[in-house]
Protein backbone atom coordinates (compact mmCIF):
# COMPACT_ATOMS: atom_id res chain seq x y z
CA UNK A 1 0.00 0.00 0.00
CA UNK A 2 1.90 3.44 -0.89
CA UNK A 3 1.27 5.96 1.52
CA UNK A 4 3.01 8.79 -0.30
CA UNK A 5 2.76 8.83 -3.99
CA UNK A 6 3.75 12.13 -5.85
CA UNK A 7 2.87 11.71 -9.77
CA UNK A 8 5.04 13.28 -12.44
CA UNK A 9 4.95 16.67 -9.98
CA UNK A 10 6.72 20.00 -11.29
CA UNK A 11 7.27 23.07 -8.82
CA UNK A 12 8.28 26.29 -9.98
CA UNK A 13 8.64 28.89 -7.47
CA UNK A 14 7.19 32.42 -8.02
CA UNK A 15 10.77 33.91 -9.00
CA UNK A 16 10.80 31.51 -11.34
CA UNK A 17 13.61 28.29 -9.83
CA UNK A 18 12.47 25.73 -11.33
CA UNK A 19 12.74 23.17 -7.85
CA UNK A 20 11.14 20.04 -8.98
CA UNK A 21 11.09 18.61 -12.47
CA UNK A 22 8.44 15.88 -12.97
CA UNK A 23 9.05 13.71 -9.82
CA UNK A 24 7.63 10.38 -9.08
CA UNK A 25 8.42 9.57 -5.37
CA UNK A 26 6.39 6.50 -3.72
CA UNK A 27 6.43 5.46 0.16
CA UNK A 28 5.15 2.31 1.27
CA UNK A 29 3.50 1.52 4.31
CA UNK A 30 5.58 0.63 7.38
CA UNK A 31 9.01 1.28 5.30
CA UNK A 32 12.14 3.90 5.79
CA UNK A 33 12.30 5.47 3.18
CA UNK A 34 15.39 7.86 1.90
CA UNK A 35 15.45 10.76 0.19
CA UNK A 36 19.26 11.10 -0.49
CA UNK A 37 20.61 14.69 -2.72
CA UNK A 38 23.32 17.44 -2.26
CA UNK A 39 22.12 21.13 -1.41
CA UNK A 40 19.79 22.53 -3.50
CA UNK A 41 18.36 19.44 -5.20
CA UNK A 42 14.93 19.70 -3.93
CA UNK A 43 14.83 17.67 -1.11
CA UNK A 44 13.29 20.36 1.13
CA UNK A 45 10.75 21.23 -1.63
CA UNK A 46 9.48 17.90 -2.12
CA UNK A 47 8.44 17.65 0.99
CA UNK A 48 6.25 20.20 1.35
CA UNK A 49 4.41 18.71 -0.79
CA UNK A 50 3.60 15.93 1.07
CA UNK A 51 1.22 17.73 3.61
CA UNK A 52 -0.16 20.61 1.23
CA UNK A 53 2.16 23.40 2.34
CA UNK A 54 3.25 23.43 -1.35
CA UNK A 55 0.75 22.87 -4.39
CA UNK A 56 3.06 21.42 -7.23
CA UNK A 57 2.93 23.62 -10.51
CA UNK A 58 1.63 20.54 -12.54
CA UNK A 59 1.43 16.74 -11.57
CA UNK A 60 -0.41 15.54 -8.62
CA UNK A 61 0.13 14.10 -4.50
CA UNK A 62 -1.59 11.23 -3.36
CA UNK A 63 -1.86 10.71 0.04
CA UNK A 64 -3.47 7.23 1.42
CA UNK A 65 -4.04 6.74 -1.74
CA UNK A 66 -6.43 10.03 -2.24
CA UNK A 67 -5.08 13.24 -4.00
CA UNK A 68 -4.38 15.79 -1.72
CA UNK A 69 -7.93 18.60 -1.88
CA UNK A 70 -6.40 21.82 -1.32
CA UNK A 71 -9.38 23.14 0.57
CA UNK A 72 -8.27 24.00 4.39
CA UNK A 73 -10.53 21.31 6.28
CA UNK A 74 -8.72 18.31 4.20
CA UNK A 75 -5.31 19.91 4.70
CA UNK A 76 -6.01 19.68 8.35
CA UNK A 77 -7.00 16.21 8.00
CA UNK A 78 -3.60 15.15 5.82
CA UNK A 79 -1.74 17.30 8.65
CA UNK A 80 -2.87 14.98 11.07
CA UNK A 81 -1.71 11.94 9.42
CA UNK A 82 1.41 13.26 8.09
CA UNK A 83 3.84 15.00 10.26
CA UNK A 84 6.82 16.87 9.26
CA UNK A 85 9.63 18.02 10.80
CA UNK A 86 11.15 20.35 9.52
CA UNK A 87 15.19 21.60 8.12
CA UNK A 88 15.12 24.25 10.23
CA UNK A 89 13.31 23.86 13.55
CA UNK A 90 13.42 27.79 13.77
CA UNK A 91 10.54 27.41 11.48
CA UNK A 92 8.61 24.82 13.45
CA UNK A 93 8.90 26.18 17.39
CA UNK A 94 7.19 29.10 18.26
CA UNK A 95 5.37 28.40 21.97
CA UNK A 96 7.11 30.60 24.62
CA UNK A 97 8.11 26.92 26.38
CA UNK A 98 8.95 24.02 25.14
CA UNK A 99 5.90 21.98 26.72
CA UNK A 100 3.50 23.99 25.20
CA UNK A 101 5.11 24.18 22.09
CA UNK A 102 4.85 20.05 21.72
CA UNK A 103 1.48 20.25 23.37
CA UNK A 104 0.20 22.24 20.68
CA UNK A 105 -0.33 20.00 17.80
CA UNK A 106 -2.42 17.46 19.79
CA UNK A 107 -4.69 19.94 21.58
CA UNK A 108 -5.64 21.72 18.14
CA UNK A 109 -6.24 17.81 17.34
CA UNK A 110 -8.79 18.62 19.84
CA UNK A 111 -7.81 15.64 21.86
CA UNK A 112 -8.88 15.80 25.91
CA UNK A 113 -6.37 17.79 28.08
CA UNK A 114 -5.41 14.27 30.19
CA UNK A 115 -4.10 12.80 26.89
CA UNK A 116 -2.81 15.77 25.78
CA UNK A 117 -0.38 15.31 28.77
CA UNK A 118 0.18 12.10 28.40
CA UNK A 119 1.63 12.49 24.72
CA UNK A 120 3.68 15.56 25.62
CA UNK A 121 5.50 13.89 28.54
CA UNK A 122 6.09 10.70 25.96
CA UNK A 123 7.54 12.72 23.44
CA UNK A 124 9.31 14.80 25.65
CA UNK A 125 10.73 11.51 26.99
CA UNK A 126 11.55 9.43 23.40
CA UNK A 127 13.99 12.30 22.60
CA UNK A 128 15.88 12.83 26.03
CA UNK A 129 14.29 16.41 26.44
CA UNK A 130 12.63 15.77 29.81
CA UNK A 131 13.62 18.43 32.31
CA UNK A 132 13.07 21.06 29.71
CA UNK A 133 9.78 21.42 29.57
CA UNK A 134 9.34 25.01 30.80
CA UNK A 135 12.51 26.55 28.93
CA UNK A 136 11.62 28.95 26.05
CA UNK A 137 12.45 27.07 22.74
CA UNK A 138 14.86 29.93 21.65
CA UNK A 139 16.96 29.54 24.34
CA UNK A 140 17.61 26.05 23.40
CA UNK A 141 20.92 24.38 21.33
CA UNK A 142 20.29 23.62 18.13
CA UNK A 143 19.94 19.68 18.42
CA UNK A 144 17.86 20.67 21.53
CA UNK A 145 15.46 22.31 19.16
CA UNK A 146 16.14 19.39 16.83
CA UNK A 147 14.57 17.30 19.31
CA UNK A 148 12.08 19.49 20.68
CA UNK A 149 10.54 19.45 17.14
CA UNK A 150 10.55 15.95 16.29
CA UNK A 151 8.53 15.99 19.98
CA UNK A 152 6.32 18.04 18.80
CA UNK A 153 5.50 16.10 15.63
CA UNK A 154 5.43 12.23 17.65
CA UNK A 155 2.77 13.94 20.04
CA UNK A 156 0.17 14.21 17.15
CA UNK A 157 1.09 10.84 16.64
CA UNK A 158 0.88 10.81 12.51
CA UNK A 159 0.92 7.89 10.48
CA UNK A 160 3.32 9.25 8.40
CA UNK A 161 6.70 10.99 9.86
CA UNK A 162 8.06 13.08 7.31
CA UNK A 163 11.88 14.37 8.59
CA UNK A 164 14.03 17.19 6.89
CA UNK A 165 17.38 16.22 7.36
CA UNK A 166 16.86 15.27 11.43
CA UNK A 167 20.38 14.45 12.05
CA UNK A 168 21.78 17.35 11.06
CA UNK A 169 23.04 19.41 13.36
CA UNK A 170 23.12 16.84 16.09
CA UNK A 171 26.13 15.16 17.89
CA UNK A 172 26.96 11.99 17.06
CA UNK A 173 25.23 10.37 20.19
CA UNK A 174 22.21 12.58 19.34
CA UNK A 175 22.12 11.98 15.87
CA UNK A 176 22.42 7.66 16.81
CA UNK A 177 19.46 8.16 19.47
CA UNK A 178 17.15 10.02 16.99
CA UNK A 179 17.63 6.85 13.99
CA UNK A 180 17.00 4.39 16.92
CA UNK A 181 13.91 6.72 17.94
CA UNK A 182 12.62 6.29 14.25
CA UNK A 183 13.69 2.84 14.01
CA UNK A 184 11.65 1.78 17.21
CA UNK A 185 8.43 3.70 15.62
CA UNK A 186 8.98 2.13 12.60
CA UNK A 187 8.49 -1.06 13.93
CA UNK A 188 5.22 0.12 15.75
CA UNK A 189 3.97 0.77 12.14
CA UNK A 190 4.84 4.35 11.43
CA UNK A 191 6.12 4.92 8.49
CA UNK A 192 8.99 7.20 8.15
CA UNK A 193 10.18 9.15 5.36
CA UNK A 194 13.77 11.14 5.91
CA UNK A 195 15.95 13.42 3.66
CA UNK A 196 20.14 13.30 4.23
CA UNK A 197 23.07 13.78 3.03
CA UNK A 198 24.71 11.01 5.40
CA UNK A 199 25.12 8.41 3.28
CA UNK A 200 27.26 6.22 5.86
CA UNK A 201 23.92 6.13 7.52
CA UNK A 202 21.23 5.68 4.73
CA UNK A 203 22.28 2.07 4.24
CA UNK A 204 21.52 1.12 7.98
CA UNK A 205 18.08 1.72 7.75
CA UNK A 206 16.81 2.52 4.71
CA UNK A 207 14.69 0.13 3.04
CA UNK A 208 14.24 2.34 -0.08
CA UNK A 209 16.68 5.18 -1.67
CA UNK A 210 15.82 8.10 -3.79
CA UNK A 211 18.46 10.56 -5.22
CA UNK A 212 17.59 13.76 -6.30
CA UNK A 213 19.83 15.98 -8.05
CA UNK A 214 18.94 19.36 -9.71
CA UNK A 215 15.33 18.77 -9.11
CA UNK A 216 15.02 15.16 -10.53
CA UNK A 217 14.62 11.89 -9.39
CA UNK A 218 17.84 10.34 -10.78
CA UNK A 219 18.18 6.92 -9.14
CA UNK A 220 16.64 4.89 -7.03
CA UNK A 221 16.13 1.29 -5.16
CA UNK A 222 17.77 -0.63 -2.30
CA UNK A 223 20.74 1.02 -0.54
CA UNK A 224 22.81 -1.33 -2.48
CA UNK A 225 21.31 -0.94 -5.85
CA UNK A 226 21.57 2.81 -5.58
CA UNK A 227 25.67 3.02 -4.06
CA UNK A 228 26.18 0.29 -6.72
CA UNK A 229 26.07 3.14 -9.19
CA UNK A 230 29.15 5.10 -8.07
CA UNK A 231 29.06 7.20 -11.49
CA UNK A 232 25.75 8.47 -10.68
CA UNK A 233 26.10 8.62 -6.83
CA UNK A 234 29.69 10.96 -7.32
CA UNK A 235 28.23 12.79 -10.90
CA UNK A 236 25.30 14.16 -8.01
CA UNK A 237 28.15 15.34 -5.85
CA UNK A 238 27.85 12.45 -3.17
CA UNK A 239 30.10 10.30 -2.24
CA UNK A 240 29.88 6.27 -1.59
CA UNK A 241 29.54 5.34 2.29
CA UNK A 242 32.97 5.32 4.34
CA UNK A 243 33.04 1.74 4.28
CA UNK A 244 32.19 0.61 0.61
CA UNK A 245 34.84 3.91 -0.40
CA UNK A 246 37.93 1.92 1.64
CA UNK A 247 36.70 -1.36 0.16
CA UNK A 248 36.77 0.14 -3.30
CA UNK A 249 40.43 2.02 -2.40
CA UNK A 250 41.28 -1.84 -1.40
CA UNK A 251 40.35 -3.56 -4.62
CA UNK A 252 41.70 -0.80 -7.50
CA UNK A 253 45.10 0.40 -5.27
CA UNK A 254 46.01 -2.59 -2.93
CA UNK A 255 44.30 -5.29 -5.67
CA UNK A 256 42.84 -6.98 -2.31
CA UNK A 257 39.54 -9.29 -3.91
CA UNK A 258 36.80 -7.20 -2.69
CA UNK A 259 34.92 -6.62 -5.55
CA UNK A 260 31.46 -5.20 -6.37
CA UNK A 261 28.45 -4.18 -4.77
CA UNK A 262 31.17 -3.23 -2.02
CA UNK A 263 29.74 -3.43 1.28
CA UNK A 264 27.90 -0.64 2.46
CA UNK A 265 28.33 -1.11 6.64
CA UNK A 266 30.88 -1.94 9.18
CA UNK A 267 28.81 -5.42 9.34
CA UNK A 268 28.85 -6.27 5.81
CA UNK A 269 32.67 -5.61 5.77
CA UNK A 270 33.37 -6.67 8.36
CA UNK A 271 31.38 -10.25 7.21
CA UNK A 272 33.38 -9.90 3.87
CA UNK A 273 36.75 -9.44 5.24
CA UNK A 274 36.72 -12.56 7.79
CA UNK A 275 35.45 -14.71 4.18
CA UNK A 276 38.44 -13.26 2.47
CA UNK A 277 40.62 -14.63 5.91
CA UNK A 278 38.91 -17.95 5.40
CA UNK A 279 39.89 -18.65 2.06
N1 LIG B 1 11.37 30.25 -1.36
C1 LIG B 1 12.12 30.02 -2.43
N2 LIG B 1 12.08 30.84 -3.51
C2 LIG B 1 12.83 30.61 -4.61
N3 LIG B 1 13.65 29.58 -4.75
C3 LIG B 1 13.73 28.69 -3.72
C4 LIG B 1 12.98 28.88 -2.51
N4 LIG B 1 13.28 27.87 -1.66
C5 LIG B 1 14.16 27.09 -2.32
N5 LIG B 1 14.44 27.59 -3.55
C6 LIG B 1 15.33 26.99 -4.57
O1 LIG B 1 14.81 25.72 -4.93
C7 LIG B 1 15.86 24.77 -5.11
C8 LIG B 1 15.65 23.58 -4.19
O2 LIG B 1 15.78 24.00 -2.85
P1 LIG B 1 15.55 23.05 -1.60
O3 LIG B 1 15.55 23.88 -0.39
O4 LIG B 1 14.34 22.21 -1.86
O5 LIG B 1 16.86 22.11 -1.67
P2 LIG B 1 17.37 21.01 -0.63
O6 LIG B 1 17.63 19.78 -1.41
O7 LIG B 1 16.43 20.91 0.50
O8 LIG B 1 18.78 21.62 -0.17
P3 LIG B 1 19.54 21.56 1.25
O9 LIG B 1 20.29 20.25 1.28
O10 LIG B 1 20.48 22.70 1.20
O11 LIG B 1 18.52 21.66 2.33
C9 LIG B 1 17.16 25.52 -4.86
O12 LIG B 1 17.68 25.93 -6.10
C10 LIG B 1 16.73 26.75 -4.06
O13 LIG B 1 17.58 27.84 -4.30
MG1 LIG C 1 16.60 21.22 2.48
Amino acid sequence: MKVIETKDITYEYPDGTKALEKVNFMAEEGKIVALLGPNGAGKSTLFLHFNGILRPSSGAVVIDGENVNYNKKELMKIRQKVGIVFQNPDDQLFAPTVVEDVAFGPMNMGLPKDEVESRVKEALSRVGMEGFEKKPPHHLSGGQKKRVAIAGILAMKPKIMVLDEPTSGLDPKGASQILRLLYQLNTEGMTIVISTHDVDLVPIYASKVYIISEGKIIKQGTASEVFEDVKTIRGANLRLPRIAHLMEILEKEDKLPFDKPYPLTIGGARKRILKEFDE
